[in-house]
């Protein structure tokens, strides 16, 4: 497949197409009016808590719910890309192309992988970014290259995109002639999917994002690694992004029963509501509701390249994150 950059003064092919494709969503068709979704980084220095899980799901339940979302994959990992089938063999050009390369545009990366749904996909490639930036680190350039990647697409007046169907077909499977340029999309919510780290790709996402969504597990030492998140949080803000606040936690792989899991949630509860009425960048956190069951179900979608609304809909763990995303889309800090 060729891509070429966007001209945004002239029509290009793609616009050509658009015509005589339907909008997915003509009701968010506004070009020209400037961004104003809400930016969400899913950050946790600690592996395995939930973020990738919780970064497609929520993403999945938000676009159900009507709201097109934007999901950034900007782990080498590339758990996020594989989750929702997309394929590495099909991406001319991913995170890393983006962030490294002064000619590719966020327009030429991003796919459509269901109605409301699109994701900048990432490879294991992106690793290599930090050694790429570092010689910008200094200037402070290198923290601000995804904002600045993304502002002319979430800011867009026109752009190319690439359809893949979620759900019947794997997007593996599917001919690359088979998938055709999308509408621009007004973006209501944009999520950025965060490596355990907080390297300079999390600190990319702290400067581009409005909010943190910490998902983690109510596990001993859990708020300890809260108050480490939260330091490097009040740093960015800051010195970069004054803007950043923390919107709550999500806790991923609840076992009500527990004890432990009861008291980490009541220690968590308290640690926030200390800050209430501060100007701590947690002052107008929650603990989302309600928190997200371990499921198997779950755990078993990634492998199929599907969120769980396409895997199974009906399971606890689509129950969960469809309330999740009302919870999220109800509770807007910063305003
Ligand atoms: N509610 C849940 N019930 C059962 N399994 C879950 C649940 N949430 C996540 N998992 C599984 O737990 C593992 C870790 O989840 P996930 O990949 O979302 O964590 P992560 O924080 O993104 O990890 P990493 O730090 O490596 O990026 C995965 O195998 C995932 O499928
Ligand atoms: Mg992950």
């Amino acid at each position: 497949m060729s891509v070429t950059a966007t001209d945004h003064t002239q029509p290009s092919p793609a616009q050509d197409v658009q015509a005589h494709t339907p909008p997915i969503s003509s009701a968010h068709h506004d070009s020209g009016a400037p961004f104003r979704g809400r930016v969400i980084a899913m950050m946790n220095q600690k592996g395995g808590v939930g973020k990738t899980t919780t970064a497609v799901n929520l993403g999945a339940a938000l676009a159900r719910l009507g709201h097109p979302t934007l999901l950034i994959d900007l782990d080498p990992q590339a758990h996020l890309s594989l989750h929702l089938g997309v394929d590495h063999d099909q991406i001319t050009h991913s995170m890393y192309d983006l962030l490294t390369d002064a000619e590719v545009a966020a327009s030429q990366v991003v796919w459509q992988v269901a109605e409301n749904l699109a994701v900048l996909p990432a490879e294991v490639n992106l690793a290599g970014v930090e050694a790429e930036l570092a010689d910008r680190v200094v200037t402070g350039a290198a923290q601000n290259v995804l904002k600045l990647k993304l502002m002319p697409l979430l800011n867009r007046v026109s752009g190319v995109g690439y359809r893949v169907s979620q759900g019947s077909e794997p997007a593996h499977e599917q001919k690359p002639d088979t998938r055709t340029p999308i509408p621009d999309t007004r973006y209501q919510f944009v999520i950025i999917d965060c490596p355990p780290s907080l390297g300079l790709l999390t600190i990319n996402a702290l400067v581009m994002a409005r909010e943190v969504i910490v998902p983690m597990q109510a596990h001993f030492l859990a708020l300890q690694g809260l108050g480490k998140l939260f330091e490097t949080i009040t740093m960015v803000r800051q010195g970069i992004n004054p803007q950043l606040r923390v919107g709550g936690v999500v806790l991923c792989m609840h076992e009500k029963q527990t004890l432990l899991a009861g008291e980490v949630i009541g220690d968590v509860k308290r640690f926030l509501e200390e800050a209430r009425h501060t100007d701590q960048p947690w002052s107008e956190a929650v603990v989302f509701d309600p928190p997200i069951r371990r499921n198997i179900k779950l755990a078993e979608s990634p492998s199929f390249g599907k969120s769980i609304f396409d895997y199974d809909a009906a399971c606890h763990g689509a129950q969960d994150y469809e309330k999740l995303a009302r919870s999220v889309a109800a509770h807007r800090v910063g305003k």
